[in-house]
């Protein structure tokens, strides 16, 4: 059995890639077989994992095997080895994708598709999102049927929690499905005020449904983006390790 969890929160720059990367680094770290997907036409993750020339790349490419029926089994001769992780790249291309996918068949469901015809089952797959709610998130939400949410401990995160649940709601009640909201990642937490208000803010609200994680803002986490790999591959010693190795353990215990 794969868990997958789609890294999801619309709005942009809270840390979704930052989280994907090294919750996914957590769990090769852990000994799992991962494989990790950049749904982000921006292709940051593909970048910050050091494959900037995938993202340049010609067809076929992630894009293609999204965009065309009958091509998903192509899939596995475009998994790329990460030393630590197995990767589905972005590709530039893939900045058509909403346009070509509204209206088309079955326009929600070409990750599941994809997924469906991976021949190496691991056991893990994690996928990074874009910073919008349309095609490729919700092929994201729908397909993993897991998500973590990061967020940014201020106050603009509320609404952009509203919308994102009223979205996964409307899937829910439109797939006849269940998406699971696995935790919240509060990242990039400062010591101040604002910050310490949002974390009581986040504990009294959902709480109670899910853990909450806090990443503090660390160079460090930067630092490791810029070479290419995970916090854990990355020489430099940094506390935020450990939490995500809790993360990756949690997400070892889902069902
Ligand atoms: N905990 C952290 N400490 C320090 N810097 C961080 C941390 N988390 C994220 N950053 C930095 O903040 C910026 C935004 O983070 P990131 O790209 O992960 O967010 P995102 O939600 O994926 O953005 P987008 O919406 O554009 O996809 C990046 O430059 C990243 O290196
Ligand atoms: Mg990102």
């Amino acid at each position: 059995m794969t868990t997958k969890i789609a890294c999801t929160n619309q709005k942009g720059g809270v840390g979704k890639t930052t989280t994907a990367i090294n919750v996914a680094g957590a769990l090769s770290e852990r000994g799992h077989d991962v494989l990790f997907i950049d749904l982000d036409p921006q292709g940051h993750a593909t970048e910050g994992l050091g494959l900037g020339q995938a993202y340049e790349s010609e067809p076929p490419h992630l894009g293609t095997v999204l965009v065309e029926i009958g091509e998903q089994e192509r899939v596995n001769d475009l998994i790329y080895e990460h030393e630590e992780m197995d990767v589905l790249a972005a590709n530039i291309d893939m900045f058509t994708l909403e346009t070509d996918l509204t209206g088309a068949m079955r326009s929600r469901e070409r990750l599941e598709m994809v997924l469906d015809e991976l021949e190496y089952e691991y056991d893990f797959v994690v996928v990074d999102c874009p910073p919008s709610l349309g095609h490729l998130t919700d092929n994201a939400l729908l397909a993993c049927g897991n998500l973590l949410v990061p967020a940014l401990a201020e106050g603009t995160s509320i609404r952009a929690l509203e919308i994102l649940y009223d979205q996964i709601d409307s899937l829910e009640q439109g797939y006849e499905t269940t998406i699971r909201e696995v935790g919240l990642v509060a990242n990039r937490v400062e010591t101040d005020g604002e910050a310490e208000e949002m974390m009581e803010w986040f504990e009294a609200t959902l709480g109670d449904q899910m853990p909450i994680w806090e990443i503090r803002k660390r160079v460090a986490l930067k630092r490791a983006w810029n070479e290419g790999v995970s916090i854990f591959t990355h020489s430099e010693e940094c506390d935020m390790e450990a939490v995500y190795l809790d993360i990756a353990r949690y997400l070892e215990d889902l069902e």
